[in-house]
């Protein structure tokens, strides 16, 4: 619910149990007054104060008045030059030189639904509301309107901003930060999700310090080495208590996320587009708009704030054309590489139909000339060696067997190698006059350019055409450099990075639009491109080439506290695992992938009768429990980071009549405690049946625990399934 006193100049935005709230003050600046638990019909600006303070100057109007300055107000959206010295939202630099912003609030409107953003991803879906609010820098006549969609039920609120240049001289935007959050305290723990390729998203917690703290990418993509999503909470904040406030942006390129401790023990986050080589030319009557930003705050913790995140992208950011559980997946990539050719793909097929596995994917190498990574990138017709069939004589053996047929791409790469760069070799991104740098010996095609992007989507087309196509893996492996577009003039070269990402974004929806009943996959060397923007193109985004369950249990912890279960790819591979040598019991590596989308990607025609009946058997359970993982309520258990003996966690349904719990343990050890492991989310009041034998009440089940058993031997697992009497 949107309220708008335009008397008194308060907005207040509230979801079901939070309120967030700015105020217009008298000189017309868009203070932000609070954001937390739910208060109704409060103007809660009694809460700023004013005074003199030392080095925060005074605006001009406000002549002689010591105690008025916008480095001591919290800031909606901050501006540069005027005095505020905190992080700023927004940076100008004007005809003459200049770089100021004076924004004032001009006027606001309520619109009914959810605003759109063109050319990005944003939340949707009926129930939305919309409250714009216009700012303006008279002097330079730049409007700002600061977009708000507000979610009621998810307890999440969207936020972009537009800014338009309606005078008379170009303008240059050199940083337009999507979301500028200040909080009436420092004490505040920063959370953020970092790693490197094969390790991702792995949280790290601090403290707040005076000065400024950043995590953010300058790859072109949202990176493997941090997540656009953050956390600020209180210091004892945990899983179940503390207030927390969770922030994600909506983008898949360079980012920026700074929490910065002012001197006056308040906090600001500023996230959005990485100011690092961004410099967008606003001729007069352009306009520029941000990615999108949600906000979810809980006053309960993060397990409630995961949960939020997780309905609200699965009911309101997905937008999945094939609704309903995804198919069990056996992929080619770990079994074969770049070594095949139609009868080992076939044989394969015929080794995973029989196990209950409802999708072929033939991954890397089957296009050009690709028999190994250094070539073949961007010739998208079939390898006739390989494939002298074609890929429909593949498709429709596949086909036959029960299986739907997918197919690895890579759109937005080009090899040296390939028929594509000897006819294109100014397709790519490069700066003039010096030499590229290689990322897995392949470079960048320029995808802000229309032209490439066609070529690109008809060669697919073709390759769709012609074989019963139903999912695509679409993946990026390697970072950009050298961003350089020879379709941009100088002063907008600032733009590449962006310009890319748009033209990826509008690659990935013309595919959707195109072929409505294929399921694209998302991936970038694994994990490096798992985002929100992302996720409302491609439903599911394989979550890290690391297939290692132990590791996993790390990754996907991580990745739980924003993203859902059901946006995870999680494959069983072979032992010793190819990414650390690690050997876990197959049963455990089916409990890790089992929670996510499952699939499998080892040589299944080289397992033994017994491993075939337990791999039918995760099968069979996985598909017998999916909805609790595709629509339960996610709970951690224990993480896997803290050194204890086991990591488990659950879902559980939404109506809590039934949940799947996961336990794995760690290294083994001579003579183990007894454990019991407390659940969380049950009905009190319910009693339940642990896979079809004792039932226990779920306050028992909660308050005291169920006994886990003792481990014999390395990372061993449990699944419990628990089902109301
Ligand atoms: C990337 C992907 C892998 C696989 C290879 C193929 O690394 O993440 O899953 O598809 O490319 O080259």
């Amino acid at each position: 619910m949107i309220v708008l006193d335009r008397q008194r100049g308060l907005f207040t935005l509230h979801t079901r149990s939070t309120t967030y709230q700015m105020k217009v003050d008298d000189r017309g600046v868009l203070l932000h007054t609070y954001y937390g638990g739910r208060v109704d019909g409060a103007d809660l600006s009694y809460l700023i104060r004013e005074a003199d303070r030392g080095f925060s100057p005074n605006p001009g109007e406000a002549g002689h008045c010591r105690t008025y300055s916008l480095d001591t107000l919290p800031q909606e959206y901050s501006t540069c030059g005027v005095g505020d010295f905190r992080l700023p939202s927004l940076e100008l630099v004007h005809a003459d030189g200049s770089r100021v912003a004076d924004l004032r609030c001009v006027g606001c409107e309520l619109r009914e639904g959810k605003y759109a953003l063109e050319g990005l991803p944003a939340f949707h879906g009926a129930g939305g509301e919309t409250l714009a609010v216009f700012l303006r820098d008279e002097t330079a006549r730049v409007e700002v309107e600061l977009l708000y969609g507000v979610f009621e039920e998810y307890d999440l609120i969207t936020r972009a901003a537009r800014i338009v240049n309606r005078g008379e001289s170009a303008v240059r935007l050199c940083r337009a930060a999507s979301l500028c959050l200040d909080l009436p305290r420092g004490d505040l723990d920063l959370i953020t999700f970092d790693g490197r390729h094969v390790m991702e998203r792995c949280p790290a917690r601090a403290a707040l310090r005076p000065g400024v703290q950043s995590v953010g990418s300058v790859r072109g993509t949202s990176s493997h080495q941090h997540n656009p999503f953050v956390v600020l909470c209180e210091s004892d904040a945990g899983e179940d208590h503390g207030l927390c406030w969770g922030a994600m942006l909506l983008y898949s390129g360079n980012f920026e996320a700074a929490a910065e401790r002012s001197q006056f023990e308040r906090s600001r986050l500023v996230m959005g587009i990485h100011p690092y080589h961004f410099c967008y030319t606003l001729a007069p009557g352009e306009g520029f708009t941000t990615p999108e930003a949600a906000m979810v705050c809980s006053a309960s913790g993060f397990a409630r704030m995961s949960q939020l995140f997780h309905r609200a992208i699965r009911e309101r950011l997905l937008r999945d054309n094939r609704p309903g559980r995804k198919p069990v997946l056996v992929n080619s990539w770990e079994a074969t590489y770049f070594d095949f050719d139609e009868e080992k793909l076939l044989a394969l097929a015929r080794a995973s139909a029989p196990l209950g596995v409802e999708l072929f994917v033939l991954d890397d190498g089957w296009f050009g000339t690709r028999n190994n990574d250094r070539g073949g990138l961007g010739d998208w017709w079939v390898n006739r060696e390989k494939l002298p069939g074609g890929l429909g004589s593949l498709a429709r053996a596949v086909n036959a067997l029960g299986m739907e047929f997918g197919l690895w791409i890579e759109p937005e790469m080009v090899s040296e190698d390939s028929r594509l760069y000897r006819e294109h070799p100014d397709w790519v991104l490069c700066a003039p006059g010096r030499a590229y740098t290689r990322g897995r010996s392949q470079l960048v095609l320029d995808f802000t350019r229309r032209e490439v992007r066609d070529d690109i989507y008809g060669a697919l087309g073709q390759v769709l055409s012609g074989a019963n196509i139903t999912y695509l893996k679409w993946d990026m492996n390697r970072s950009l450099s050298e961003v350089w577009s020879a379709a941009l003039p100088p002063e907008r070269q600032g733009e590449v990075f962006h310009r890319y990402v748009l033209g990826v974004y509008d690659m990935l929806e013309r595919f959707r639009r195109d072929y409505p009943h294929i399921l694209i996959e998302g991936c970038s060397g694994g994990g490096g491109r798992f985002d929100g923007g992302m996720l409302y193109y491609t439903p599911q985004i394989w979550c890290s080439d690391n297939t290692d369950a132990v590791d996993r249990l790390r990754i996907q912890y991580g990745t739980s506290f924003c993203y859902p279960a059901c946006t995870m790819g999680a494959h069983v591979s072979a032992v010793p695992n190819e990414t650390n040598r690690r050997v876990t019991p197959l049963e455990t590596r089916g409990v890790v992938a089992m929670s996510g989308v499952l699939g499998y990607e080892m040589d299944l025609t080289r397992i033994t009768g017994e491993e075939g009946r337990a791999i039918a058997g995760q099968i069979r359970r996985y598909k017998a429990c999916w909805d609790l993982v595709a629509e339960g309520d996610y709970y951690r258990l224990s993480s896997p980071f803290d050194g204890g003996p086991y990591t488990a966690w659950a879902h559980v349904a939404r109506d809590r009549r039934r949940a799947l719990v996961s336990v794995v343990t760690g290294a083994t050890f001579a003579a183990p405690p007894f454990m019991a492991l407390r659940l969380k989310g049950l009905d009190p009041a319910l009693r339940y049946r642990v896979n079809g034998e004792a039932a226990y009440s779920g306050a028992a089940l909660m308050a005291a625990g169920y006994p886990l058993p003792m481990p014999q031997g390395d990372y061993q697992s449990l699944q419990l399934l628990l089902e109301a009497e």
